[in-house]
């Protein structure tokens, strides 16, 4: 089945992505600097998988240890999926710098040791944000991009410019970036998760972690949209649904059924749910306690997004199936694992 590199492979995504990948039958190894992620989930997929991953751990923004990673492993790696990135919205506005040496520095190391080491196929981690609001919902693939709300965002679009480019330039470089909407959820066997460090940004595990009484009550950040209840709409898509279009990808790729060599695709549910419907999603579906108050809007938040799934059903043969019900009890799960 072939060799993958899973960069950032011990993360929320990565990790749950290279479970999918070994369950389908392909050997992995991982590289991770651990900067936001912890060693104990190499393990972990092991203890699901019953094979634990190679890895390695090196800072992929450093061009010489990328490229002689690749060159030690010359032969043996078939495609390459990247998700290594520093990813808090609110961290990157205030130090651009370290986002941008990081998050484009990376994969500009990883295109250039995959060429000079003969790897042929990239999967990159995208993300809806390069979107920002649409003017039209449900968003397709042919929505304009617009200018990001963050220099986190803004990395995700300079980085499909890059494989886009860098493609067109080196024809036997094969691209599909993925354009995720919100992830959220957990691995059903609770052993690994989202493990956000320190206060969560996103929504489900603030939820969870208030559901668990490590915080006081969720904040929900205005009420005052123009949405059916006054909350913000998102496209939560289930954290395996997700990893298993990487494997779809990858497949596409080493079986050449790309159709251009680059391509990229919105990965998402189709269905947009206001905070508070997830509110009452995870309520109905745990039994737990969740205490909330409604307090003002979040700075950059855009006030409703969903995806146009088609593409990535027809072409890549890709469609969520989890329903939310099993994502946030998967989630709820997981939290109460991480309390003991
Ligand atoms: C979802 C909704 C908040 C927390 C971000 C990134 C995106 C991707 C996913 C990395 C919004 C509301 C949240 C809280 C709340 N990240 N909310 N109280 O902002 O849609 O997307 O995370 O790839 O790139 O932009 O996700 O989970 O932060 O927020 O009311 O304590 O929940 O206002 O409407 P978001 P989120």
């Amino acid at each position: 089945m072939g060799k993958i590199l899973v960069t950032g492979g011990t993360g929320f995504i990565g990790s749950h992505t290279v479970v999918e990948l070994q369950e389908a039958g392909f050997e992995v190894i991982i590289v991770d600097n651990l900067s936001n992620s912890k060693i104990e989930v190499v393990d972990n997929i092991g203890r699901i998988t019953g094979k634990t991953p190679e890895f390695e751990n090196f800072d992929l923004s450093n061009r010489g240890e990328t490229l002689s990673f690749f060159l030690r492993h010359r032969g043996e790696i078939d495609a390459v999926i990247h998700f290594a990135a520093f990813k808090a919205v609110g961290e990157s506005v205030s130090k651009p710098l370290e986002y941008y040496r990081n998050n484009v520095g990376s994969l500009i190391n990883i295109l250039e040791a995959m060429k000079l080491s003969g790897v042929k196929h990239l999967v990159f981690s995208s993300s809806c944000t390069v979107y920002g609001q649409p003017d039209k919902l449900p968003v397709t693939e042919s929505t304009p991009r617009r200018p990001a709300e963050s220099p986190y965002g803004n990395t995700k679009s300079v980085n499909e410019d890059i494989i886009r480019d860098y493609c067109h330039a080196e024809k036997d470089i094969n691209g599909i970036a993925l354009r995720y909407f919100n992830p959220i959820g957990a691995h059903p066997s609770a052993l690994i998760g989202e493990s956000p460090v320190g206060i969560p940004n996103n929504l489900v595990p603030y939820i969870t972690q208030t559901a668990a009484g490590v915080r006081k009550e969720l904040s929900i950040f205005g009420n005052d949209y123009d949405t059916p209840d006054g909350t913000p709409i998102r496209d939560y898509i289930d954290v395996c649904d997700l990893s298993k279009a990487h494997v779809v990808a990858i497949r596409r790729l080493l079986d050449g059924k790309n159709k251009s060599n680059y391509e990229f695709f919105n990965i998402g549910t189709g269905r947009g749910l206001s905070v508070l419907e997830l509110v009452n999603a995870f309520k109905k579906s745990t039994g737990a306690p969740l205490p909330y108050k409604i307090v003002g809007r979040r700075a950059g938040d855009i006030e409703k997004i969903w995806a146009e799934t088609t593409l990535a059903n027809n072409e890549l043969g890709w469609k969520a199936t989890v329903p939310i019900e099993e994502t946030l009890l998967n989630a709820w799960k997981w939290e109460k694992k991480c309390r003991g």
